[in-house]
């Protein structure tokens, strides 16, 4: 990774490089439509724009700029939220772009968060087995998470992200200014991931939330930029370092073993940064319970975490459905159960099969 020095109107450019794929830019700043044509690529003709319905405004201006500049552009509408993330969706597109005779030259740009980015890199890695893909993620966690490092997928009824493919982007803007429509609790959510990454290796983040926590909450508190730029430069890190699920990437599951049960156990009605919060907190809690990790490290997790307005309790009578879902989750393997622990701040590390009683203590200290 690296990262270009700006100042506040130049956009930031962070590059991920990852063994064995063309590396590709994360910009960030305000107003990036200009950058767009260098990561269409000179070949491009047709650009197919997949966004929802809350960016339908944003996707006509950008329309209009496509066919200025030259392009033929297709905006193709897709269902809000996790509802995009179909089968039956990405069949249509599939259609659309084939009615459209959209060849390997043509590129998909997509608009909208990370349930957008998933689908639309889904059908740019699938359509003529792989065109390139362009994100132009609107929400906080699809800035700092989901466009960047080339996971792509849909759901199918057993279950979230089931089926999809590793698509690395040709390039990703971040335009801040999309952020400002955003509803604060999805924007609250997104922060949870910034927390994350200031956990597992940048603390320079927790002192920037901590400064200024009420300000942190909304996009226009004084410290956005560099906290989106500074979560980006850790997730293009950990993705540079290793673009398969082995290895280093499995830090950026740090809270997400417990998080991911909390939403299945919810039926998926909880937010993720808030079921990732709790699940962060837990993390901590096993990891003082192993003798790791030192107590105030698990009070900093409870106190910045509750300044965001972002959970850290959860019922005490689930526990039972909880470790059953841990069990089955995708991300842990063989018969194992594994967690992300820190050892100090900075310094993730694994946590293999902990003894079922640290498991329940630490439970003890996030139940309500
Ligand atoms: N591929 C990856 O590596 C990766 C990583 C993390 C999460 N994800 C996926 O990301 C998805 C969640 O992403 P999300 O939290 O961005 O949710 P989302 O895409 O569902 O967006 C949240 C809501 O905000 C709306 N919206 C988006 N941008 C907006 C804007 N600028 N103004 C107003 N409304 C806007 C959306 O229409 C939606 O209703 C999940 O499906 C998850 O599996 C993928
Ligand atoms: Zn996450």
């Amino acid at each position: 990774v690296s990262t270009a020095e700006a100042g506040p109107d130049t956009p930031t450019r962070v590059t991920v490089t990852s063994a064995g794929d063309p590396q590709y830019q994360v910009v960030v700043g305000t107003g990036l439509d200009a950058e767009l044509p260098v990561m269409l690529g000179e070949q491009a003709v047709r650009v197919a724009l997949v966004h929802p319905a809350a960016l339908r405004a944003r996707a006509a201006e950008l329309e209009m700029t496509l066919a200025a500049a030259g392009y033929r552009p297709l905006v193709l509408e897709v269902p809000d939220a996790e509802a995009a993330k179909d089968l039956a969706v990405a069949a249509r597109l599939w259609s659309q772009l084939g009615q459209d005779s959209f060849t390997r030259s043509d590129v998909v740009v997509t608009l909208g968060g990370g349930a957008t980015t998933d689908l639309g890199g889904f059908v740019a890695a699938t359509w003529l087995r792989g065109v390139r893909v362009v994100h132009l993620p609107t929400t906080l966690l699809a800035m700092v998470d989901a466009a960047i490092g080339g996971k792509t997928g849909i759901d199918t009824a057993e279950g979230k992200n089931l089926v999809g493919a590793f698509h690395p982007p040709a390039g990703v803007l971040c335009d801040l200014r999309s952020l400002a429509s955003l509803p604060q609790a999805d924007y609250v959510s997104g922060l949870a991931e910034v927390v994350k990454a200031g956990f597992i290796a940048d603390p320079v983040i927790l002192d920037l939330l901590e400064s200024d926590p009420v300000g942190a909450r909304s996009p226009a508190g004084p410290h956005t930029r560099e906290l989106v730029e500074r979560a980006i430069q850790v997730k293009a890190r950990v993705v540079s370092a290793d673009l398969r699920e082995a290895g280093v990437r499995e830090i950026l599951n740090y809270g997400h073993t417990l998080g991911h049960a909390i939403e299945k156990v919810e039926q998926y009605r909880w937010r993720h940064g808030a079921a990732v919060s709790v699940g962060m907190v837990y993390a901590a809690a096993l990891a003082s319970a192993a003798g790791r990790l030192d107590e105030t490290v698990v009070a900093r997790h409870r106190s910045l975490l509750t300044a965001l307005d972002l959970p850290i309790t959860y019922r005490g009578d689930r526990w039972e459905a909880l470790s059953a879902a841990m069990r089955v989750d995708k991300k842990t393997r063989g018969d194992s159960l594994r967690f992300i622990v820190l050892d100090r701040i900075g310094h993730p590390g694994v946590l293999s099969d902990p003894e079922p009683g640290w498991l329940t203590q630490a439970y003890a200290e996030v139940a309500r």
